[in-house]
C-alpha cells in the first residue's frame, strides 16, 4: 500500500512501513523504516499525519558548530536531519547519495520537493538496466521528483512497494534540467537514515573458489563500506549485504537486508553521524565513476531492494527468496523443472573432442542425465587459456562434422545440449582481436596488465554487443542449443574506452554494464526457449543483475561438498537455492584435494541447481549404479528442492538445511558433520516450515555399509584374522556390507519444529549395528518427510 497524505508519504507492506514527509524547507525528512505502524488503506488521514508529525526531528535552537540550512530556517541542519537522498554542500557531512558537478565548476546541490504521482499499470522497466518486474496489480510505485533550483537539475527518486514478499525497490535518476552539461559523480540507488545507532553489518567476502564468507561488523562513527571495483559484482564482496541487531539471529530479530539489481562496481556504506544516526547507502561505487549529462539528457541509477523483518535472518531470507524467485527471476523460468546436467570442465577440462564427449554422454545418458554440457575448449583454435576468445566458429579438429551434427547425437540419445560460451572477452591471440585491436578495453600506448590471458571486449562501444550478439547467436540457433553457459573470466584492469572520449573515460565501467546488458537482451531473446547459466570464475558475478536473464549461476569454481555448504549457506541469505547450480565432482577433490563421499556431494548439490561435472565414462559399474540411483531420487524429490522454500536450521561445523514444498506436504531435510567426534552420538533433526497441524513420515533410506570403514576393527568380530588393505580384505568388502541405519517415525509438524526427532546415535567406538549411525568425517544423510 502507498499513501499520500498532503506532505506525507506512508508505504506499508505486510509486516514492515516506510514514511517520510516533506519538511519545511521543502527536503523528504525520512520518518520510519521498520515494524508496521499499523496502517491500512481504511486508517483516517488524520492518524497517518499525526503519527508522521510526532516522528519528524524537533529542533528549537541550531546545534553548536553545525551549519544552518538558511536564515529562515535557523533550526533545520541537514547535518542531523533524516533524509531521502542527501547532497553536498548545504550542511550534510554524511556520505552523501548524489554528487553533481555543474558547469561553473560546483558540486553543491539543493534538492527539495517538487512533484510526487503514483504510477499506473505494470512496472516499467528501468532504461537499458534489469531491474524487478511486477504486472499490474503485482506492486505500488511511486515517483517522487526534487528539484535544484539553482541550476534546474532534476533528482527522481521511484519506490516499489511488494507487498506480500515485505519488499520495498528503490532507484533514482538525475535529469539535466540545466542549460550546460553536467557531471554526475555518484548517484546512489537507496538511502536509509536511522534515528539510532548500535547496528551490526554483516557482508559476504572471498576470492575465487572460496566465494560468500560470511562476516559481521558494528556499525560505528568510522563507515563501514562493502564494495567492489573490479569491473563486476565481484567474489570479493557480494552486493547483498544485512544490517541489523547485534542480538539478532536466525529465528528472531530485526533485520534489514539490501542488495542492487546490478552486475558492475557497487558500494554500500554504512556510518553514524555525530548524533548517533546511522545512514546506510547502496548504489554503484563512485570511485573512478563519472557521467556527463547534455541539456535534457538523463542518468538512471540501477534498481536497490530492501527487505525488512523482525522474524530474524531466517524471515528476512523467506522474503527475498520469495521475491526473487517472482519479480526477478525471468517469467518463462518460474517453477519450472531444470534439467539435470553433466559438465565437462571437470571431466576433460580443454582436452576434449567429439569421441571423447559422446563417451562421456553415454554414461552421462545410461545414469539419467538430461542435459550434457561442453564447457570451454570447442572453439576457435582453443587448447587452452591463451588464445580464440573472440572466435565463436567451432574447431573442426575436434568437432569433424561440426556442432550441429554434435547436438543431433546427443539429441538422439535424449540428452539436451548445452554449451558454454566468454562473449565478453577477446584473446589477443584471436580473429577477432587481430580485426579489431580497438575493441579491447585497453589503453593505447600503455602495456597492458592482463588475467587468465585475456583481455575484456570494450561493452561501452556499442557496436561491440551488438556484432558479439549476432555472431554466437546464429552459431547457437543453428545447433539447436537448449542451454548456455555465459562465462566472464577477468578482474578489470586498464579501465579505457577506444571509443569514448577522454572527459567520459569514468563513464566506461557502467556503460560496460550497459553493454552487456544489452549483450543479455539480444541473445536471450535470440534463443527464447534456452536455459542461460551464468559463470563468472564460479562466483565472480553472482548478483541480481545478472539473474534478471539468467534463473542460475554456478555458484563456485569450488565443487568441494564441504566448501560448497559454507558457500551455499552464504548464498541462502539473500538468494533461493535454486539458483546455486551446484555438482557432484570426483575425488580428491580438484580444488581441495579433499575426499568427500559421494553420498554426501550428492546431498549437498542437490539443494542447489543440480548436475554432475565429473568423468563418469571412467567410473566403476559399482560408483555409476549410485549415482543411477542418486539422480532417480532427485527426480522424484525435485520440485520439492527446485521449488520449495529452503532454510537454513545449523551453519558452522555441523549442517542442517530443510527445503519444504509450497503446499507443506512434502520437504528434504539434510544433516552434515565436518568432522567426526568421540562419543557426540546424539543428534536432533527439528524442522522448520512444516505445518504444524500434519502428521508427516520422516525416513531416511538405509545405506549399505562398507566393512573398510572400520579398518582392522573388522578383526573384532571375524573369525580368522583379516590384515587390513590385504587382498582378503577387499574381497570380503566387496561381499559382505553391513546393513545401516534408518530413520523411521511418525510424528505431527508441530513435534517435528517445536522438539525435532532424536536421530539414532551415530557410531561411538563401542559397537555397531543396523541402528547405528556409521558417521565419519564428512559424512551427511537426507531426511524425506511426507504429510500423511
Ligand atoms: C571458469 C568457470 O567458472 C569454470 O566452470 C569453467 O567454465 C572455466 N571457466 C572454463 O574456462
Amino acid at each position: 500500500m502507498i499513501r499520500i497524505i498532503n506532505n506525507c508519504f506512508a508505504l506499508c507492506t505486510k509486516h514492515s512501513a516506510y514514511a517520510f514527509r516533506v519538511n519545511e524547507t521543502g527536503h523528504p525528512e525520512h520518518l520510519h523504516y521498520g515494524a508496521s505502524l499499523g496502517w491500512t488503506a481504511d486508517t483516517p488521514d488524520g492518524v497517518i499525519e499525526n503519527d508522521c508529525a510526532a516522528m519528524a526531528e524537533k529542533r528549537s535552537f541550531e546545534l553548536g558548530n553545525t551549519v544552518v540550512y538558511s536564515p529562515d530556517h535557523k533550526t533545520v541542519m541537514l547535518e542531523d536531519l533524516r533524509l531521502e537522498a542527501a547532497s553536498v554542500g548545504k550542511g550534510d557531512l554524511r556520505d552523501p547519495f548524489a554528487v553533481v558537478r555543474y558547469a561553473d565548476g560546483s558540486t553543491t546541490s539543493d534538492f527539495v520537493f517538487e512533484k510526487a504521482e503514483l504510477l499506473k499499470g505494470a512496472k516499467a522497466p528501468l532504461e537499458g538496466l534489469p531491474s524487478s518486474h511486477a504486472a499490474e496489480g503485482e506492486a505500488e510505485q511511486l515517483l517522487v521528483t526534487l528539484k535544484d533550483s539553482a541550476s534546474g537539475v532534476a533528482l527522481e527518486l521511484t519506490y516499489t512497494v511488494y507487498e506480500a514478499f515485505d519488499v520495498i525497490c528503490r532507484s533514482s535518476r538525475i535529469v539535466n534540467g540545466s542549460g550546460s552539461d553536467i557531471d554526475v559523480l555518484r548517484l546512489m540507488s537507496a538511502q536509509v537514515d536511522f534515528s539510532e545507532d548500535g547496528f551490526e553489518l554483516t557482508s559476504f567476502h572471498g576470492a575465487w573458489t572460496r566465494e560468500m564468507e560470511k562476516e559481521t561488523v558494528p556499525v560505528k562513527h568510522a563507515l563501514v563500506v562493502n564494495s567492489s571495483v573490479c569491473g563486476a559484482s565481484s567474489n570479493r564482496s557480494n552486493p547483498f549485504v544485512m544490517l541489523h541487531r547485534p542480538q539478532t539471529c536466525e529465528s528472531f530479530g530485526e533485520v534489514w537486508a539490501f542488495n542492487l539489481i546490478y552486475s558492475g562496481n557497487h558500494y554500500e556504506s554504512a556510518g553514524v553521524n555525530a548524533y548517533g544516526k546511522t545512514r546506510f547507502l547502496n548504489g554503484i561505487n563512485p570511485q573512478g565513476f563519472s557521467f556527463r549529462l547534455a541539456p535534457g539528457e538523463a542518468f538512471q541509477a540501477p534498481e536497490a531492494v530492501m527487505c525488512w523483518s523482525d522474524r530474524g535472518f531466517s524471515g528476512m531470507s523467506q522474503c527475498l527468496h520469495g521475491f526473487v524467485r517472482k519479480h526477478i527471476t525471468p517469467d518463462e523460468w518460474q517453477g519450472l523443472s531444470r534439467p539435470v546436467l553433466l559438465n565437462s570442465w571437470e571431466a576433460s577440462y580443454f582436452d576434449i573432442s567429439e569421441s571423447k564427449l559422446l563417451r562421456l554422454a553415454r554414461a552421462a545418458q545410461g545414469v539419467g542425465i538430461e542435459l550434457f554440457v561442453v564447457d570451454d575448449g570447442w572453439f576457435g583454435r582453443r587448447d587452452d587459456d591463451t588464445s580464440s576468445l573472440g572466435d565463436w566458429f567451432v574447431n573442426k579438429k575436434k568437432f569433424p562434422s561440426g556442432l550441429k551434427a554434435f547436438g543431433e547425437k546427443l539429441k538422439a540419445m535424449g540428452l539436451q545440449f548445452g554449451i558454454w560460451i566468454e562473449p565478453e572477452m577477446i584473446s589477443v591471440d584471436s580473429e577477432l582481436y587481430r580485426t579489431h585491436p580497438d575493441w579491447s578495453m585497453e589503453i593505447p600506448g600503455r602495456a597492458h596488465s592482463e588475467g587468465r590471458n585475456q583481455r575484456i571486449l570494450d561493452m561501452a562501444n556499442p557496436a561491440v554487443p551488438e556484432y558479439i550478439g549476432s555472431t554466437p547467436a546464429a552459431l547457437l540457433k543453428d545447433t539447436g542449443v537448449n542451454y548456455v553457459k555465459w562465462d566472464m573470466n577477468r578482474v578489470f584492469s586498464d579501465v579505457f574506452s577506444q571509443h569514448l572520449p577522454a572527459e567520459r573515460q569514468g563513464e566506461t565501467a557502467h556503460r560496460y554494464m550497459l553493454g552487456v546488458y544489452r549483450l543479455f537482451d539480444i541473445l536471450t531473446k535470440a534463443l527464447p526457449g534456452v536455459l542461460f547459466e551464468g559463470c563468472a570464475s564460479g562466483g565472480n558475478r553472482f548478483d541480481l543483475g545478472v539473474l534478471c536473464y539468467c534463473p542460475q549461476i554456478w555458484g563456485s569454481d569450488n565443487t568441494d561438498a564441504l566448501c560448497r555448504a559454507h558457500i551455499q549457506e552464504g548464498y541462502s541469505y539473500g538468494y533461493p537455492m535454486n539458483c546455486v547450480s551446484a555438482h557432484v565432482s570426483s575425488v580428491p577433490n580438484h580444488q581441495t584435494l579433499r575426499e568427500t563421499p559421494l553420498a554426501t556431494r550428492f546431498n549437498v548439490a542437490c539443494f542447489g541447481s543440480f548436475g554432475y561435472e565429473l568423468n563418469l565414462a571412467d567410473l566403476p559399474q559399482a560408483e555409476l549404479a549410485k549415482i543411477k540411483a542418486q539422480v532417480e531420487l532427485y527426480k522424484k524429490w525435485r520440485d520439492v528442492l527446485q521449488n520449495g522454500d529452503f532454510y537454513r536450521l545449523e551453519c558452522g561445523s555441523t549442517h542442517k538445511w530443510i527445503c519444504v514444498s509450497k503446499d507443506k506436504r512434502r520437504a528434504v531435510g539434510m544433516l552434515m558433520r565436518e568432522l567426526a567426534e568421540a562419543n557426540t552420538q546424539y543428534e536432533d533433526f527439528k524442522a522448520a516450515g512444516l505445518d504444524p497441524d500434519l502428521t508427516y513420515r520422516f525416513y531416511s533410506t538405509a545405506e549399505k555399509q562398507d566393512i573398510r570403514q572400520f579398518g582392522d576393527l573388522v578383526n573384532t568380530v571375524s573369525p580368522v584374522h583379516i590384515k587390513q588393505n590385504s587382498l582378503a580384505h577387499n574381497l570380503i568388502a566387496r561381499f559382505v556390507k553391513l546393513d545401516g541405519e534408518a530413520e523411521c517415525a511418525e510424528l505431527s509438524g508441530s513435534a517435528l519444529m517445536g522438539s525435532g526427532i532424536r536421530l539414532l546415535p551415530s557410531y561411538g567406538g563401542t559397537g555397531f549395528n543396523d541402528r547405528t549411525r556409521c558417521f565419519p568425517d564428512f559424512s551427511s544423510r537426507l531426511f524425506f518427510i511426507e504429510a500423511i
